[in-house]
């Protein structure tokens, strides 16, 4: 996958206002998720905080190194291999994109506009691809 500088940008500006509201922006992000998808809560055994923590640090990941993405697969892909052991269902996959969505929408607002949304769904979906294929590896 390769993204425009423009669309480079559009990405990291977004990201920089989430960013900058961490706290607030991880915990919306696990409300609205376990609001949507309670089934999945008795999944997730690490505390709050570390789990908020380990979140934002691959979006940060994911954001800040949106231009060069190829070169991080194997992250991916060793995040995917984790999942299934976690037992994360491809089913999941689109909810937490929605949840991510919708973190945006609130937390950078300015800067959500469709576009935006459309790459970073893109990215999102790159990423889950790869995680995704390692359910049946
Ligand atoms: C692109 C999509 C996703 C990303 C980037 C992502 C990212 C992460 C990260 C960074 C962790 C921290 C632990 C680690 O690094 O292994 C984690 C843990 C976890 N994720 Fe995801 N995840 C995604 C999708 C999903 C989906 C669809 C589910 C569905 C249930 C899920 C369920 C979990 C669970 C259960 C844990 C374990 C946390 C714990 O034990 O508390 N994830 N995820």
């Amino acid at each position: 996958m390769k993204l425009s500088d423009d669309e480079v940008q559009k990405v990291k500006a977004v990201w920089q206002q989430v960013i900058s509201q961490k706290d607030e922006a991880s915990k919306y992000f696990y409300d609205r998720l376990f609001t949507i998808a309670p089934e999945i809560k008795p999944l997730f055994k690490l505390d709050g905080v570390r789990q908020r923590s380990l979140l934002m640090d691959i979006l940060n990941l994911m954001a800040t190194r949106a231009d060069r993405i190829n070169e991080i697969e194997e992250t991916f892909v060793n995040l995917g291999i984790r999942h299934v052991k976690y037992g994360a269902e491809e089913k999941y996959y689109p909810v937490v994109r929605d949840v991510l969505m919708d973190v945006f929408d609130k937390f950078a607002p300015n800067d959500l506009d469709d576009s935006t949304k459309q790459i970073w769904t893109k990215l999102h979906g790159h990423v889950s691809k790869i995680m995704i294929s390692q359910l049946s590896n």
